[in-house]
């Protein structure tokens, strides 16, 4: 069943755990996290990002997402990630997403403010929930990659939060989106400082590959979203090459399709369990 953001993160913020914000690219890769959550009697965030969208049809995603939230047996979260083009962001709202992210952090300030604020009002509107980015999480994101980083200035988010009143905060404390992040190393302080002022969930992004350790103490630090992409393709393509070598004949998409779906559902309840939302409808 559909559900809301802002309601599911604040729950999730009183009771301490984190939502898995997952990031799907193909049909495999969203049966896989619909069908974790619900073995893991789990809410869950079902994101597509802009491009992600773009190559898979927007009106496919449309309906085959609505169609999947509205079967499924546990509460889901069906959220616009990354969107770039405000037009793109308002067909999303017009057509029943939970909520939208804007992604206009590469910005400067007052214009991420005035998109933001352009967002807000469209979804308001018509009772859709918006994330916002402030500080800047780069690396490679489907079709961008920015080599830009920049730590999230706690004034500028104060203020930013202040007057955009979004539903949730994205920050940037030492994650970057993709496979090569070097060594990371989370800035706690900042993100305590961050949630000591601002009560605002907040989200984090780029979140693959962190020690799942370093993401449990950013939960018990304040952050109650935790996007995750890279990882479920990174299961998705490793199934898929072993099938292949297993089974050099094989041509039965099933087949290989549902392997492909076991090993990202193993690898999406790893991190349900880590961020401790199982049981948590
Ligand atoms: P990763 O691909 O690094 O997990 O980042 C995903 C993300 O933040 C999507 O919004």
């Amino acid at each position: 069943m559909k559900t809301s953001l802002k309601m599911q993160l604040l729950k999730a913020k009183k009771e301490g755990y984190a939502l898995a914000a997952f990031n799907f690219d193909n049909l495999e890769m969203m049966k896989a996290i619909i069908e974790a959550a619900e073995e893991e009697n789990s809410p869950v965030v079902l994101m597509v990002t802009e491009s992600a969208a773009k190559y898979m049809g927007l009106d496919y995603v449309f309906a085959l997402t609505l169609t999947a939230v509205n079967n499924a047996k546990v509460p889901i979260v069906l959220h616009w990630d990354h969107g770039f083009d405000i037009s793109l962001i308002k067909k999303a709202i017009d057509h029943g997403f939970s909520s939208v992210m804007l992604d206009s952090s590469l910005k400067p300030f007052d214009e991420n403010i005035k998109e933001t604020l352009e967002v807000v009002n469209y979804a308001k509107n018509k009772g859709v929930e918006v994330e916002s980015e402030i500080g800047h999480v780069g690396g490679k994101e489907d079709d961008r990659n920015s080599k830009a980083n920049g730590y999230t200035n706690v004034n500028q988010a104060i203020e930013f939060n202040n007057l955009t009143k979004i539903d949730a905060l994205a920050i940037a404390i030492g994650t970057s989106h993709g496979l090569f992040k070097g060594e990371v190393k989370l800035q706690f302080d900042l993100l305590k400082e961050i949630a000591a002022k601002i009560k605002t969930p907040l989200v984090l992004h780029g979140s693959s590959q962190v020690p799942l350790k370093d993401l449990q103490q950013a939960i018990k630090l304040g952050i109650t979203k935790i996007n995750i992409g890279t990882d479920l393709k990174i299961a998705c393509s490793n199934a898929l090459r072993q099938w292949f070598n297993e089974n050099p004949n094989d041509f039965d998409a099933r087949k290989y399709g549902r392997f492909a779906i076991e090993a990202i559902k193993k690898e999406a309840i790893k991190k349900i369990r880590a961020f401790g939302s199982s049981n948590k409808v």
